[in-house]
């Protein structure tokens, strides 16, 4: 009964007329006390570059098989946030960074996940693994200790792994594994604050996302909520062991990858909804247009062995997310609200579902997934194809999701 009251008025408050009455009963009681989302942090929204909401879902294609609820899960409660799938080049795997700081790797039924890696010598079980009580929510006050390995790469040649962690930058481990070397943490003299994804061009050089300069892992919905654009895309080039600012100013920057011939690279910006290209080579070197805008939050993008790249989608804009999203003042008052973050972002009917992609190298949509209900995943953040296999990660709950494909 009560729930059934609860989804009504959630429906209601989804009016942009009624969020303004509440933004306007926001400015009376102003959260005081700083027990807000956005207590105590100098938050400062920012108008979001982003496209019309109704003209992207309009020419979307809809998945009205909702075929992603198909899909089966697995491990579940034996990893815990896996963001990133990866295999080597014995077809071992996957391999995938947890919550917890460990890249781990399947090594089958008799033996299970092992440990593969750590970013960190600070690393210790008693402090970082505890089973379920190490999950991507839970672990929020040691991740900055233990790491959080995000992205994963191998070099195919060499067999190392490349790790993108949120906290410990880019590194590098053997293919035997063991505690990861860092190769990149600063760059032009400071810190790098989340690193987040990476490729490697088949000339040694890696190319990667650090997504903020301001708020790190842990904060990262404040870069949502501020829609600030301090991310960039870097470059480690290993001759030199010189880490290089590619692109500046990225609303989140997230997922990289390289075009099979390498011309391009494609990365999404997960703030304002897009996925882009980046050329390497040709007449349009170095600059920047737009692939697609999304119906939600992208997070990596995968290529396929037919050079089509996966877009991972966390579903997904709402109306009144849009005028949020044109009203920074709104925002500004609206997540003072003394109200938790989860209940405030079901009032903007931020229903979380998932929504994966195919796109080809010119940029159409070859296939839209969709899993509407939210049965098989709510949270994806990678979608690996392999062998007529999708595999599909996600950040923040605690097990794979697998899919035949096609
Ligand atoms: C899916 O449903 C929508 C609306 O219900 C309809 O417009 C669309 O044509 C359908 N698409 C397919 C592929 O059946
Ligand atoms: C251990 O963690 C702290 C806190 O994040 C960090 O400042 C320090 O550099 C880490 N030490 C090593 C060896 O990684
Ligand atoms: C590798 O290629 C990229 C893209 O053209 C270039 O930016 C980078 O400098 C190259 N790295 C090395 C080590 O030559």
């Amino acid at each position: 009964m009560e729930k059934k009251g609860q989804h009504k008025d959630e429906t209601f408050l989804q009016h942009p007329i009624f969020l303004f009455i509440v933004l306007l009963f926001g400015f009376v009681m102003t959260d005081p006390f700083q027990i807000g989302p956005v207590g105590g942090i100098e938050f400062r929204p920012v108008k979001h570059d982003i496209a019309p909401y109704k003209e992207v879902m309009a020419s979307w294609p809809k998945d009205n098989r909702s075929r992603l609820g198909d899909g089966k899960l697995e491990f579940v409660n034996e990893v815990f946030g896996p963001e990133s799938l990866e295999f080597d080049s014995l077809g071992r795997g996957p391999y995938t960074g947890l919550a917890d700081g460990r890249v781990v790797r399947w090594m089958g039924e008799d033996i299970g996940w092992e440990t593969f890696a750590i970013v960190t010598s600070n690393w210790s079980e008693k402090l970082c693994a505890r089973g379920v009580d190490s999950t991507t929510s839970k672990q929020w006050k040691h991740e900055k200790w233990c790491g959080r390995p995000l992205g994963l790469r191998f070099n195919k040649e060499s067999g190392d792994l490349y790790i993108a962690d949120a906290y410990y930058g880019l590194l590098t481990v053997g293919p035997a594994g063991g505690l990861a070397t860092p190769l990149a943490t600063q760059v032009e003299g400071k810190q790098i604050l989340f690193a987040n994804d990476l490729d490697i061009h088949k000339n040694g050089s890696i190319f990667f996302t650090d997504t903020s300069k301001k708020y790190n892992r842990v904060n990262h919905f404040f870069i949502l909520l501020e829609g600030e654009a301090t991310g960039r895309l870097l470059r480690y080039d290993p001759p030199t062991k010189t880490t290089h600012v590619v692109l500046d100013g990225l609303a989140f920057p997230n997922g990289v990858q390289l075009s099979l011939d390498q011309t391009f690279l494609l990365f999404t910006e997960t703030s304002k909804c897009r996925l882009m290209k980046y050329w390497l080579e040709g007449p349009r070197t170095g600059t920047t247009e737009l692939v697609a805008h999304l119906p939600g939050f992208p997070d990596n993008v995968r290529i396929n062995e037919k050079g089509q790249f996966w877009v991972a989608i966390d579903c997904c804009r709402t109306p009144a997310e849009e005028v949020l999203s044109h009203n920074p003042w709104m925002r500004s008052i609206y997540f003072r609200l003394p109200i938790k973050l989860s209940i405030l972002a079901r009032i903007m009917g931020m229903k979380m579902y998932t929504v994966i992609s195919l796109f080809n190298e010119e940029g159409e949509i070859l296939e839209v997934l969709e899993d509407r209900k939210g049965v098989v995943m709510k949270l994806v953040s990678e979608v690996r194809e392999v062998q007529g296999k999708l595999w599909i990660g996600t950040v923040a709950h605690n097990h794979i999701a697998t899919l035949p494909y096609p």
